[in-house]
């Protein structure tokens, strides 16, 4: 296992549309436990591939609390089957973009159909954080961000902020 470098907004490599897994094997399976741990050091409770430069349509979630034990979902190739009219707004962030939260409004209940790491395919409902965590991530898949979910006026305040702290940082490493 290893901890992989998280890549911070705005990057190109976090818009592109990642393409799916043929079959989860050694690899992938390799790739998924080095994205939770990577998700764990960095205190997230989600991480899509992109994140850490693998333009594949994989992702890892745990949403369990500080006191519950270890929930980590390892998913191939998820996909929407069902969604709730019902939205819910949770305030979200993203190991992308550090110190940056914003309400988003999604479906507060889906159906997800993906491979696990055994090549299983698996369906399961979810509701609450999980729901929210898990849409957050596919949408990393095709490039999509939360701040995409927001006016642009709020996210170009983001991206603004991230840029000019990016900025820094190189300033400093030189
Ligand atoms: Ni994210």
């Amino acid at each position: 296992m290893a901890i992989l470098p998280i890549i911070i907004a705005p990057d190109a490599r976090l818009k592109v549309k990642c393409a799916p897994v043929g079959r989860v094997d050694a690899e992938i399976r390799a790739l998924m436990d080095d994205m939770l741990e990577s998700m764990h050091a960095a205190r997230g409770i989600g991480l899509a591939a992109p994140q850490v430069g693998v333009p594949k349509r994989v992702i890892v979630v745990d949403v369990a609390g500080k006191d519950e034990e270890p929930a980590p979902l390892r998913m191939a190739n998820p996909q929407l089957l069902w969604a709730s009219d019902e939205t819910i707004a949770n305030e979200e962030g993203c190991l992308s973009f550090p110190d940056h939260y914003a309400e988003v409004a999604r479906p507060g209940k889906v159906r997800v159909r993906y491979i696990d790491h055994e090549n299983e395919v698996r369906e399961t409902e979810m509701e609450g954080l999980l729901a929210t965590c898990t849409q957050h991530e596919m949408d990393h898949l095709d490039g999509v961000l939360f701040v995409d979910h927001l006016s642009a006026l709020k996210r170009n305040i983001i991206l603004r902020k991230l840029t000019k702290t990016k900025k820094l940082k190189e300033a400093e490493a030189v």
